[in-house]
């Protein structure tokens, strides 16, 4: 069985100044979490994969998974190639998120980007705090505290939760076909959209699931659904 990682990018500079949108590159933060995800990866993969050779599937998730687990305790010892064939990663366009695959560019995991797994489009909010916007955009800042599932950015093309909802349709058929184990490394709206899918989250609570940074959230398929195994980088 695969499984289906999902993370957000590591820490941006936008990240720190609490910044919303935009582009921005990761701090140093964000590339030490970059390396700690490929040790991670590694590491989780191939006790998995032993694993399942070994034990009855039905029992193995409680054997081998201890939810959250410290990332920075995994080994130094990286074995890329045996990762590779039946590995991939995904990413969205923005460089968060390409630079937070960065460390397993020398191993033959193919890194695939997708624009549709761009973070919540702001609109004309993009770049701002969360004090600024009720500033600029009283009503719409109103709106979305009331229903943020529902609420669209102002300004072309600003989104809603929603409107995330159905330009990830087509990835989720993807990733229901796909029989590698795939690593999504992407925003916090994308997450939420994704792992409520998965783990059958209702479309109310899902704009308000806690995605921190720093978490890889696993999903693992059981008979029926998925079992959700959630691990932090510890500093
Ligand atoms: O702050 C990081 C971020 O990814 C923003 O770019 C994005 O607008 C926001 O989180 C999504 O979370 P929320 O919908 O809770 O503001």
């Amino acid at each position: 069985p695969r499984v289906i990682y999902i993370t957000r990018h590591g820490e941006s500079t936008d990240n720190i100044s609490g910044r919303i949108g935009g582009d921005a590159s990761l701090s140093e933060n964000g590339l030490e979490y970059a390396a700690a995800l490929t040790k991670f990866i590694n590491k989780h993969q191939a006790e998995f994969q032993k694993n399942c050779l070994e034990s009855n599937i039905n029992n193995f998730s409680s054997q081998m998974f201890n939810s959250e687990v410290n990332i920075q305790n995994c080994s130094d010892v990286i074995d890329m190639k045996l990762l590779g064939e039946r590995f991939e990663i995904w990413t969205s366009m923005l460089k968060r998120t390409v630079q937070s695959a960065k460390y397993f560019d020398n191993s033959n995991i193919k890194v695939k980007k997708f624009s549709v797994l761009n973070e919540l489009y702001s609109g004309l909010c993009e770049g701002m705090t969360y004090k600024e916007i009720p500033k600029y955009y009283p009503n719409e800042s109103l709106e979305r505290s009331k229903d943020k599932l529902f609420t669209r950015y102002p300004g072309t093309n600003g989104e809603s939760y929603v409107d995330v909802v159905h330009r990830l349709q087509h990835i989720i058929v993807e990733l229901e076909r796909l029989h590698n184990s795939v690593l999504i490394i992407t925003h916090r709206a994308i997450s939420r959209t994704l792992i409520s899918y998965f783990m059958d989250i209702s479309i109310e609570k899902m704009p308000h699931l806690n995605i921190p940074l720093e978490y890889v959230f696993a999903c693992v398929p059981k008979a029926h659904g998925n079992d959700l195994f959630v691990y932090k980088y510890d500093r």
